[in-house]
């Protein structure tokens, strides 16, 4: 082992990216991802199609980031790979392959919650956040606020109760008819349009936990309402005319419900700094307003580069890296658990 820390070996196969990260200590020396096209058709992520194309995409993506790196397989001193929370067959693909290259390479394996990569990506921002600090995780998957302390000891303090936030863009996203991933789409659509075109309702729970099936519901009766005695809304002009004002209202809308939970947590907690990171940290409504509110409250903000918010192995090598030096490396009996908390 070099005298800067272990040479590792990141996957990240949870979802619809198939990811390889070579890191040395806390130096990511290189990081390659490989989206999957195959979904767009679908309108969402389609897990069998997924594990087939991660079994297509893994060895490529592996010999790249070691490539780019100027690393050799017999240079490694550990490979790491997620094992939950994701789908199960495309889990399986990195967590296999990784736990056959260790064993072939005679090195330790490490298993890693995908959750703590989010966390670890703040690290893989300009600025890192001082600890503690309070995160907001908000992707396709998943939304949550944890709360982490010196040492990576980490609380969660809310998590959504039903959709994620990425989840409620793309679904609305395919209500408005437009692509998938439609979180990118309203966002530019948002862009030029007004967010108070429509008050969407705001869900508020009581601690910090997160609810997005409400906006969604109302986006959909707006468009198209239940009740036969309902004013018919002029479909043409809502998707045509007004479309940029709809999504913007919505975006407002999320954005709210994302940051009322993180601005009392940072008023309970005292926490002085604030980590975004997931693909919806990409939204550019929800960075502005996350801006705003700790320039408000005189905290710090990390938003990691789009590379390290979306999906990627990098962030995954961070958590490997602390795993192993924390709890030493893990069984090759470790299976995938498609439903582990963080
Ligand atoms: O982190 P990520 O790549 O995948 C998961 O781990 O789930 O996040 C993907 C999600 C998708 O739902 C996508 O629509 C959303 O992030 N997203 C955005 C934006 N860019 C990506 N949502 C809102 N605004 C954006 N600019
Ligand atoms: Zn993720």
């Amino acid at each position: 082992m070099n005298a800067d820390g272990p040479l590792l070996l990141a996957l990240e196969t949870s979802c619809d990216d198939t990811a390889a990260a070579v890191l040395r200590g806390g130096r990511v020396l290189s990081s390659v991802v490989a989206g999957q096209m195959e979904h767009a058709a679908w309108g969402g992520v389609v897990p069998e199609v997924a594990s087939r194309a991660h079994q297509r995409a893994v060895v490529p993506v592996v010999q790249e980031a070691l490539r780019q790196a100027g690393a050799s397989a017999s240079d490694l001193d550990a490979v790491a790979a997620t094992y939950g929370p994701g789908l199960a067959g495309a889990l399986l693909v990195g967590l296999s392959f990784a736990k056959a290259y260790a064993f072939g390479l005679g090195v330790p394996f490490v298993g890693v919650n995908h959750l703590e990569g989010h966390l670890y990506s703040a690290f893989l921002a300009d600025t890192p956040p001082a600890f503690p600090f309070l995160t907001l995780t908000v992707s396709g998957g998943h939304t949550m606020l944890v709360l982490v302390d010196e040492g990576f000891r980490h609380t969660v303090l809310g998590r959504t109760r039903d959709d994620a936030a990425g989840e409620a863009f793309d679904k609305v996203a395919k209500l408005l008819g437009l692509g998938y991933p439609g979180g990118p789409v309203v966002d530019r659509l948002a862009h030029d349009g007004d967010p108070a075109f429509i008050r969407f309702p705001r869900t508020r729970l009581p601690g910090y936990d997160f609810s997005f099936s409400g906006i969604k519901t109302a986006v959909r009766y707006t468009l198209d309402p239940i009740h036969a005695h309902a004013p018919k809304p002029d479909r043409d002009a809502l998707l045509g005319k007004h479309l940029p004002d709809v999504a913007a209202s919505f975006q407002a809308a999320v954005v709210d419900m994302l940051l009322d939970p993180l601005e009392r947590a940072m008023h309970d907690t005292g926490a002085q700094a604030v980590a975004v990171v997931g693909g919806v940290s990409a939204n550019t409504g929800l960075r502005a307003a996350a801006e705003a509110l700790c320039l408000k409250h005189g905290a710090t903000l990390s938003i990691p580069p789009l590379r390290y918010c979306t999906d990627n192995a990098a962030m995954m090598g961070l958590a490997a890296q602390h795993r192993l030096a924390a709890d030493g490396p893990s069984p090759l009996t470790l299976g995938v658990a498609p439903s582990l908390a963080l």
